[in-house]
């Protein structure tokens, strides 16, 4: 109620100061550069006001814009006040612009931005098993809006050591990648914990549980029989050529 009544104060206001213009209204708070700032999963609601709310113009009614492309309304909700409501929010809903204006001047207009928050999605625990000798790669998925200010990996609770594990750590916005080319229990077995820090959201952190196994000798099955019928048939043939020349020698 109170909300209410702060909500048609500014607007009472507003009407007074403008004279023909349109303007947008959201329950969730629009900053002085017409940005809303929301999260993932919640709900935005708009509301277009026509600020001649007392002397409409014939035939002068609100229309909504998603990026430029026209949002179909009910004709009831065309007529003075237009209300949108955007559930839920997604994260192609980020820097999305919501315009309105009035069907009949289409330089009356308002828009708004909208910055839709998300935290890395850091949490839980991973088993990772790795062959010795093989590759040893973990992933961290870092994106998030505002970006990460920092990302850091521990190996046993002290700061990964790169060169003793030789390890390689790549991070762009998207993913934090520690990697190691060649696998040893001595060096690469233990927990690991990708931790990434959000200015909004804090530290979010993933920990991998690596164990190395023993390495499994894979035998090269092709090749490998293509050279045995590669030595059968030299044999068989080898036999043959000499089959020809004992007999000859026998006849002899
Ligand atoms: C549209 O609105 C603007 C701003 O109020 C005004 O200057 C302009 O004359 C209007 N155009 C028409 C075609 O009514
Ligand atoms: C979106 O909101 C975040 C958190 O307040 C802020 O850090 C970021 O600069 C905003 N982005 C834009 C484009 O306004
Ligand atoms: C990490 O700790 C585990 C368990 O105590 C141990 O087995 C492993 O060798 C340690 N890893 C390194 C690289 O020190």
């Amino acid at each position: 109620m109170k909300l209410m009544f702060s909500i048609l104060f500014h607007l009472l206001l507003y009407c007074a100061a403008q004279a023909a213009g349109v303007h947008i209204l959201s329950g969730t708070d629009v900053t002085t550069d017409g940005v809303i700032e929301t999260e993932l999963d919640s709900t935005v609601s708009l509301v277009c006001q026509n600020d001649s709310i007392y002397n409409p113009q014939d035939g002068e009614e609100l229309v909504w814009l998603r990026n430029g492309e026209v949002v179909s309304l009910k004709d009831e909700n065309k007529k003075v006040r237009s209300s949108v409501c955007v559930t839920p929010i997604i994260h192609e809903d980020n820097g999305a612009i919501f315009t309105c204006h009035l069907s009949t001047n289409t330089t009356v207009t308002a828009s708004v931005t909208l910055n839709v928050t998300y935290p890395p999605q850091l949490s839980g625990s991973e088993d990772v098993s790795v062959e010795e000798e093989a590759e040893l790669v973990l992933l961290c998925d870092i994106w998030a809006n505002p970006p990460v200010s920092s990302v850091s990996w521990t190996l046993n609770g002290s700061e990964v050591d790169l060169l003793a594990g030789g390890f390689t750590v790549t991070t762009d916005g998207f993913t934090s990648t520690l990697s190691a080319n060649k696998a040893e229990k001595e060096f690469h077995e233990g927990t690991y914990q990708c931790l990434a820090n959000s200015p909004k959201y804090g530290e979010k952190k993933k920990l991998f549980h690596v164990t190395l196994t023993g390495k499994t000798i894979k035998f090269p099955l092709y090749p490998m029989i293509t050279g045995l019928v590669v030595v059968c048939l030299t044999a068989i043939l080898a036999i043959a050529s000499r089959w020809k020349r004992i007999v000859k020698c026998c006849t002899k």
